[in-house]
């Protein structure tokens, strides 16, 4: 078995994911970038190529500009630098939409280009359809339900989902329609506590919760808004780092060593050895 087969088979998988439900937290955080991952490796249990790469790395405004080719580009960054976790690579907005047959190439195509093991889409009745026939194709399939950041454009803003009993139930579809169809795992964002402990006692498969409380299986954060590279964080994020600060103190202390003559000093210095 060539070394590259060898790490495939150490990867925690869907089928490792779905034993652990009830059983054992699981522990997600996205990553986008190869050092990034390196260092989350070693103790998350999927690392998620999520289409917020577009917010947190490319500055967009919301995930609906983020295309096929830069979530492939990350895809294949964070799989270069991984060797435990599960890598999932979330389907862009308009990758899977049009027909089952276009979402199967594009899914076949990120795990063909990237060596990730899933893809993840926003999901509900709607893409059930597609669900079940990209993962009867050998496509594993992580869904997405309750706040559904594609969705920005209808809803007109990034909003908590299912807190009166309609929504509740709607939400409560996109799970059973997701699970039902085949996915082997569900990220569900942004709702109650009560509606995301039902969602997870009602399915066979974990629920990854982000803004869910810790009524789900597992819980999953953007990497960049729990290690505080940013000046606001929602309410659900709790920071472990304040990066930003970080960044701001040292790139401050180089611009003054730099301007004072400072740095580069002696130790930052080649000189020309005795013989030429
Ligand atoms: O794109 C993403 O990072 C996500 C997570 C927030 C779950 O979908």
């Amino acid at each position: 078995m060539s070394a590259h087969a060898a790490d495939a088979a150490r990867r925690i998988s869907a089928r490792d994911l779905r034993a652990r439900k009830g059983r054992e937290p699981i522990v997600c955080l996205t990553a986008y970038t190869t050092p990034m991952a390196e260092i989350m490796d070693e103790v998350c249990d999927l690392l998620l190529v999520g289409d917020s790469v577009g917010m947190v790395l490319h500055g967009l405004p919301n995930t609906v500009g983020v295309t096929m080719e830069m979530m492939i580009l990350h895809g294949q960054a964070v799989m270069r630098a991984s060797r435990r976790a599960m890598v999932v690579v979330d389907m862009p907005f308009g990758s899977y939409e049009a027909s089952r047959e276009s979402a199967y190439e594009n899914a076949v195509r990120i795990l063909k280009e990237t060596g990730a093991q899933a893809v993840k889409l926003e999901s509900g009745p709607e893409v059930a359809g597609t669900i079940a026939y990209l993962t009867r194709r050998g496509v594993p399939v992580m869904g997405h339900v309750g706040l559904r950041p594609q969705a920005v454009l209808m809803d007109g803003a990034f909003k908590a989902r299912g807190r009166n009993a309609a929504e509740a139930a709607c939400v409560m579809a996109e799970a059973k329609a997701t699970v039902e169809a085949g996915a082997f795992c569900i990220v569900v964002e942004g709702v109650a506590e009560a509606l995301a402990t039902q969602i997870t006692e009602m399915v066979r498969v974990p629920t990854i919760g982000i803004g869910a409380s810790a009524g789900c299986d597992g819980q999953i954060l953007v990497t960049e808004d729990m290690l505080g590279l940013f000046d606001w964080t929602p309410k659900f994020v709790r920071r472990y780092a304040d990066l930003r600060g970080d960044i701001a103190k040292a790139v401050a202390a180089y611009a003054a060593d730099v301007r004072s003559g400072a740095f580069p000093g002696v130790e930052e210095t080649y000189f020309a050895t005795a013989k030429g």
